[in-house]
Order: C-alpha cells, then sequence, then structure tokens
C-alpha cells in the first residue's frame, strides 16, 4: 500500500520533532508494506519569513492532494507582532477549515513510568485514560461577526462569535459517541448551559444524538466544574465531548496531569484524511537545543497509521517502543526525575526507532 503524507515542521521546535518523526515513518517504510512517501511543505512563521504569508496557495494543495498531513508547530515571539490574519496561527487554522477537519481527538493517558512526573499526587492521576473531543471547525474560533472595530465615538470594539448551527454539533456529537463504544462507553459533554444560549442548543442536540446510543452513558457538566474535576478526579472521565474554545483549554489542562504537555499527540478527522500534530506548541524557548520531547509527534505518527491508514498493529507496535524507551530509563529533560537518564530530541527518536524496528522484527 502506498499513500502520500504532507510533512509541515512549522517553526521552533517543530522542526526537530518532526525529524524524529520522520525516523518512525522510515522504520515503517523499511520493515513493512505500508509505504509512505513524504512530501515536506513550509507552513507557519518560515512561510511569512519566505513568503510573506502563513500558507501559501501551493501549500495548501499540497495538504489538499495528501491522504493525511503530518505539522509539527507553528508560531514564535518574532511574528507576535504581525497582524491577526497573516500570524502562524493561521496557517493552522486554515488547513484545520479547508481540510473539513472537524473532529480533534486529543487522548491523554498516563505511562506508568511516568507517574511521578505529574505534579497531581500519583493516587488522582493512576487511572487517567481519557479522550479530549474537541469540535474544531466552528464556534468562537470561526463564526462571524469577528474582529475590531471603531465605533461611530472613536472608541475600539473587539467581537468573536460564539455559534452553532445543528448540523455542526451533531456530527461532532456522533464521532463522540462511536469513539466511547470502543471505549468505556462514557462521553461527558461540556458547556456552559447555564449562560450561553449556543451551548444550551449543544446540550439539546447532544441528547437527541444520544437516542443512536443508548449503550453508552451521557452526562453533561459546566466547563468550569470540569475544569475543576479534571484535577479533582480525573479518573472518572473517558470521552469529553466540548466546543472548540473549550475544547483548547480543557486539552491542555488535561496533557499537563499526565506530567507533561510534550507526552500528548492529536488527531484532527473530517470526512477524508486527517492531520496529526502534538499538542504542544513551538517552544522558542528551547527551540534549536536538542531539548523538545518528540514523543507527542511520534504518538501523533501512530494516530496517523491507525485513524488514516487502519493500521492498527504498526501504531500499537510504535506505542510500544515509546513506552520501552520509558521503560528503559530514557526521558527528555521535560520528564525528566532522579534515577533516569536524560536523553537530547534525537536520541530519544533514535532509541525508538530502534525499539520500533525490534517490535517489527520479532
Ligand atoms: C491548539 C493550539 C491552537 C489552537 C493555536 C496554535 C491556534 O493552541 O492546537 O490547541 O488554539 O487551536
Ligand atoms: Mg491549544
Amino acid at each position: 500500500m502506498r499513500y502520500t503524507v504532507a510533512v509541515f515542521p512549522g517553526d521552533g521546535i517543530g522542526v526537530e520533532v518532526v525529524a524524529e518523526a520522520r525516523k518512525i515513518i522510515d522504520t515503517v517504510n523499511k520493515l513493512t508494506d505500508v509505504q509512505l512517501e513524504i512530501r515536506e511543505g513550509i507552513a507557519g512563521g518560515a512561510s511569512i519569513d519566505r513568503y510573506g504569508v502563513p500558507l501559501t496557495d501551493e501549500n495548501l494543495q499540497l495538504a489538499l492532494s495528501a491522504d493525511a498531513v503530518l505539522l509539527g508547530a507553528v508560531g514564535g515571539p518574532k511574528w507576535e507582532p504581525l497582524d491577526y490574519s497573516i500570524r502562524p496561527e493561521r496557517a493552522l487554522l486554515a488547513l484545520r477549515k479547508e481540510l473539513g477537519l472537524f473532529a480533534n481527538l486529543r487522548p491523554a493517558r498516563v505511562f506508568p513510568q511516568l507517574l511521578s512526573a505529574s505534579t497531581l499526587k500519583e493516587d488522582v492521576i493512576k487511572n487517567i485514560d481519557l479522550i479530549v473531543v474537541r469540535e474544531l471547525t466552528g464556534g468562537l474560533y470561526f463564526a462571524t461577526p469577528k474582529g475590531v472595530e471603531t465605533l461611530p465615538d472613536g472608541r475600539r470594539k473587539g467581537v468573536n462569535t460564539l455559534a452553532y448551527t445543528e448540523d455542526e454539533i451533531r456530527r461532532i456529537a456522533k464521532i463522540a459517541f462511536e469513539i466511547a463504544r470502543q471505549r468505556r462507553k462514557k462521553v461527558t459533554s461540556v458547556d456552559k448551559a447555564n449562560v450561553l444560549e449556543a451551548t444550551e442548543l449543544w446540550r439539546n442536540v447532544v441528547e437527541e444524538v444520544h437516542k443512536d446510543y443508548p449503550d453508552v452513558e451521557l452526562n453533561h457538566m459546566y466547563v468550569d466544574n470540569c475544569a475543576m474535576q479534571l484535577v479533582r478526579n480525573p479518573g472518572q472521565f473517558d470521552v469529553i465531548l466540548t466546543c472548540n474554545m473549550f475544547g483548547d483549554i480543557l486539552s491542555d489542562e488535561a496533557s499537563m496531569l499526565t506530567g507533561s504537555i510534550g507526552m500528548l499527540p492529536s488527531a484532527s478527522l473530517g470526512e477524508k484524511g486527517g492531520m496529526y500534530e502534538p499538542v504542544h506548541g513551538s517552544a522558542p524557548d528551547i527551540a534549536g537545543q536538542d531539548k523538545a520531547n518528540p514523543i507527542a509527534t511520534i504518538l501523533s505518527v501512530a494516530m496517523m497509521y491507525r485513524y488514516t491508514f487502519k493500521q492498527d498493529k504498526i501504531a500499537e507496535a510504535i506505542e510500544k517502543a515509546v513506552e520501552k524507551a520509558l521503560e528503559d530509563g530514557y526521558r527528555t529533560q521535560d520528564i525528566y526525575e532522579e534515577g533516569t537518564t536524560v536523553v537530547g530530541t534525537k536520541k530519544m527518536g533514535d532509541i525508538i526507532a530502534a525499539n520500533l524496528e525490534n517490535i517489527l522484527k520479532a
């Protein structure tokens, strides 16, 4: 089987972690008949520096024509003074929108080897195995009206709109229930229905969709309570279904429970294809120093084999290769603790690729 993958390393540590993820793809190419052809593109700050825009048409076409997209991270302080319309983050938002990737899956699970790396007590986090299903192409990020305007009296007014149509809610709710069916069969839908009408509709539509999934348990939670419950008792969650803005915030929170945001992968899915990226950003403070943790990106590659290419076995092999590296005591600095061995980005990538090679050959 042959597929194409558009790869956008992006900015900062994005470049470094994607280089390690490519070692994983190379290993799979070498040892299996699932052949991924990499087509490298340019997006984010790197594209602004070269072309003056965060994503050129040519690069968008590259993404649209590939079977899947792998992205590192975009952004950095250098581009922060720019107008919103040409900031690096726009590249990401444009890819999500143009590829129709409305479902963002962000699993958070604790690796037993990293139990003590979390800032929370071990017995609070030991049962974490949850997935945030975040709506990705609507809500506060995209709905109109939006922008900054000047009122007749000269005052400036900034506007974003929280709006959802029922079909937008329905399709993401279906994804959440389908995923729950393959897991512990529990969906927590997160809203602010006590205050925001748009999310009251969210709640009602989720209830309607739930009728088709009677085997899945559904509960609703206000977003403020959910933020609190995530640190109080994260083990209660299986699938967290929520809108774009709340999902952005809650997924960062969920990731940190597991020890490091450097561990968390994500998949963004739509009708076809998919985009895979680490949950973390471009981390300009450690960029170019061989310090970044490549595991989130490597696990994103595992998700790519699982969701887009339907290669569960390869996905599992990659996950096992990561676990083995942790078991053998290798840590990047973000997850370091006494008694373990600190390695750089490249070394971690090499170790995981070597583990994968052994697993695939076995
Ligand atoms: C994320 C990021 C993005 C978002 C930014 C970089 C646009 O925070 O993927 O969570 O807000 O969606
Ligand atoms: Mg975010």
